[in-house]
């Protein structure tokens, strides 16, 4: 049977660009019940300066909170060296650097070109790391809303960069730009350049077409998908930047394709319940847990 793998990163991508906070011990909750719904691998914070994303301040008793749930690979962004040391002495798993492809958007994010922010990943990557992977996110990967266009080959060159000291690299559409024509042509441009090492799809819903460059990935051969909760999600320094493909329709499309994602639908739908109640203000999106599942509905489990 077919098979892909969600990361879920509503953790991390949704709380950043929440309006309101959710308490920590609210975080422990959602984030138990993601894994007992059978999400494998959470993204569960950052480590940036707290002053930046106060909603990020706790990441480092969210990580060590979450190395306790069995079978749950923690992964944690970094901007930099210091959040990387501070993410190992956490204890993640995996960590993932954003680096942007655009200029405009790489300075206001972290503060470094795309160049000094690839050299910071390879000095985070020369640091001794025994066991942790290392992800590099080429993020505006399809666009930016401050530069506009973003050139493919300004992509395949920073993936390639990435490529050759990170563990695996993804391809991120942060402001929700990309179409499943581009999708296609990029991750084939990519993958042709770093093969394997290309794992996963970073997509945002922000013009409703998640799920089909979701789907146009898939046909190109990404089996790793991002998504959020409830479709949370921004980045606070893209203006422009909504939530992220929906892990609830994400799941529904693929198990009712026949794809194995190894979440079990109905315990989503609870954990939904558990987020909603852990941040009640706060907006949250999604159409198959509004409509239900078909009836006759079975999953692939
Ligand atoms: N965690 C905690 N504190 C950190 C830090 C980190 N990862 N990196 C830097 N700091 C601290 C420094 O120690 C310094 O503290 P001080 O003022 O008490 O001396 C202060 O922050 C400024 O450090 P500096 O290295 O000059 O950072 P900067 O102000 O140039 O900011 C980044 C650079 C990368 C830290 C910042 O732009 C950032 O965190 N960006 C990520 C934003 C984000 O999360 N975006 C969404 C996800 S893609
Ligand atoms: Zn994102």
């Amino acid at each position: 049977m077919p098979q892909v793998h969600i990361c879920e990163v509503g953790p991390r991508d949704g709380l950043q660009n929440a309006k309101h906070l959710m308490p920590t011990e609210a975080k422990k909750g959602w984030i138990s019940a993601l894994a007992a719904a059978g999400l494998r691998e959470i993204e569960v914070g950052s480590f940036v300066p707290p002053k930046l994303i106060p909603a990020m301040a706790d990441t480092a008793q969210i990580v060590a909170f979450a190395r306790s749930l069995p079978g749950v690979k923690v992964v944690a962004l970094a901007p930099n060296l210091k959040g990387f040391q501070r993410a190992l002495e956490a204890g993640a798993h995996k960590v993932t650097f954003p680096v942007s492809a655009s200029r405009l958007h790489s300075e206001s994010n972290v503060r470094m070109t795309p160049e000094e922010m690839v050299e910071e990943v390879r000095r985070c990557a020369a640091h001794p790391h025994p066991g942790v992977e290392i992800e590099g996110a080429v993020s505006t990967a399809f666009g930016c809303t401050m530069q506009g266009t973003v050139p493919e080959d300004d992509v395949v060159r920073i993936a390639a960069a990435l490529a050759e000291f990170c563990d695996c690299v993804a391809l991120a559409d942060t402001v929700g730009y990309a179409n499943p024509a581009q999708i296609r042509r990029v991750f084939r441009k990519v993958k042709s350049e770093i093969g394997e090492k290309l794992e996963a799809a970073h997509l945002h819903n922000t013009r409703g077409l998640g799920l089909a460059n979701a789907l146009a990935a898939y046909e190109e051969g990404v089996r790793h998908f991002d998504s959020s909760m409830g479709g949370l999600g921004g980045c606070p320094f893209a203006p422009g930047a909504s939530g992220n493909v929906i892990t609830e329709d994400l799941v529904f499309m693929f198990e009712s394709m026949g794809v194995d994602t190894g979440i079990d639908l109905q315990k989503l739908f609870a954990a939904r319940g558990i987020l909603v109640n852990g941040i009640p203000e706060e907006p949250i999106y999604g159409h198959t847990p509004v409509a239900g599942l078909p009836k006759g509905f079975r999953q692939q489990v």
